[in-house]
């Protein structure tokens, strides 16, 4: 080849050099620019044009070099640029780390807490009790009677005692925490003050405002001489604490095997503020919880002595309680681990 064709071949190699890193760089200037590089070469050769084409050759030869050596120093620049773009973004100690996704708690356990919390302040500690029960500890002791209707009306899950017999047992799902409260009093002397959080089962169909499983917290103190005005008492403390202070209550009668006399018991509707919302149909209060005095056959029935001591008891739903502080309108959320849902409780 011609030396000038060489020198143009030459010319467009140079243009289009590219190198990723130091080491391919140092290989393209021995290439092109070492003693025993292409160029170099090619200036030997230029010692051996015939006189006339010296001035054309020479400037092509001088512009290719130049611009071999104007490249690699690009290149090279480029490259160091790189390199310390990489070791600033490591030395940058103040760039937060990877971030970390942070867990957030149920929204179920914040308002448990929440209830046992307040109840603490008062001297309540926490009592809890097997989930699968028999009868005598979640209705017989509890002074309902062996044909009583609400043994159906809670619609209990049986267990199975034979595996693949089906045949009915008295070892059940416990349909709500009062079962802890004939454990506790069984097992302690008075004065007790417990507060009984956990699961309960019953066998409904699950849907938006009913669900096969759900949460109480039971509420049970025996001693001498506790009356039905320390139990309204507790329950204000409670629900001013929960609601805020200008929380009003309501206590309805009512009946429960295990309480006499039982009440339910309203708090003013803390959506509206008692004016009548869709959320109270209206009425301005909204049902929180059922309680009353322990029954003396329930104290008896535990070897407890009813005419030496009385007690109050009380019992609410944890989801019922979440609804009204966070407006959470569907039960199955509460169980269908959807992030998206139990992520807004990240900051409580
Ligand atoms: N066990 C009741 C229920 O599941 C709630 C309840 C009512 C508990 C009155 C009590 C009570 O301790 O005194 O509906």
């Amino acid at each position: 080849m011609a030396l000038k064709d060489t020198i143009q071949s030459l010319l467009t190699q140079v243009q289009s050099m590219s190198a990723a890193n130091a080491e391919e760089l140092e290989a393209l200037r021995i290439k092109y620019l070492s003693k025993k590089g292409e160029i170099t070469a090619l200036f030997n050769e230029f010692r051996l044009v015939p006189a006339d084409q010296k001035r054309e050759l020479g400037q092509l030869l001088n512009q290719l070099r130049q611009e071999a050596e104007a490249r690699i120093n690009d290149l090279k620049e480029q490259i160091s640029n790189q390199q310390s773009a990489i070791s600033n973004v490591r030395q940058d100690l103040t760039r937060t780390p990877d971030p970390i996704a942070l867990g957030t708690r149920h929204p179920l356990s914040l308002v448990r807490e929440e209830i046992v919390d307040i109840f603490s302040r008062i001297g309540f500690t926490v009592a809890e009790g097997p989930e699968v029960e028999d009868d005598k500890h979640v209705y017989g002791m509890l002074n309902f009677a062996p044909e009583h209707p609400a043994r159906d009306m809670q619609d209990t899950f049986f267990v199975e005692k034979e595996m693949g017999v089906q045949k009915p047992t008295d070892i059940l799902l416990r349909s709500h925490t009062s079962s802890v409260q004939t454990r506790v009093m069984t097992s302690q002397k008075p004065p007790i003050r417990v507060l009984c959080p956990g699961r309960v089962y019953r066998n409904e169909a699950i849907s938006a405002r009913a669900h096969c499983f759900f949460h109480q917290v039971e509420g049970l103190y025996v001693d001498k001489n506790v009356s039905f005005a320390d139990l309204r008492e507790a329950l204000l403390y409670f629900s001013k604490e929960m609601f805020g202070a200008d929380t009003k209550i309501r206590l309805r009668p009512s009946y429960f095997p295990f309480t006499e006399p039982s009440a339910e018991m309203d708090i003013s509707c803390n959506i509206c503020g008692g004016k009548g919302c869709s959320f109270c149909k209206g009425t301005g209060w909204v049902e929180i919880l059922g309680c009353g005095m322990v029954d003396p056959n329930v104290l008896e029935s535990c070897g407890i002595d009813s005419k030496v001591y009385s007690g109050y008891a009380f019992g609410m739903g944890v989801e019922r309680i979440t609804n009204l502080k966070y407006r959470v309108k569907d039960l199955r959320l509460f169980s269908e681990n959807d992030v998206r849902f139990l992520r807004q409780f990240e900051s409580c």
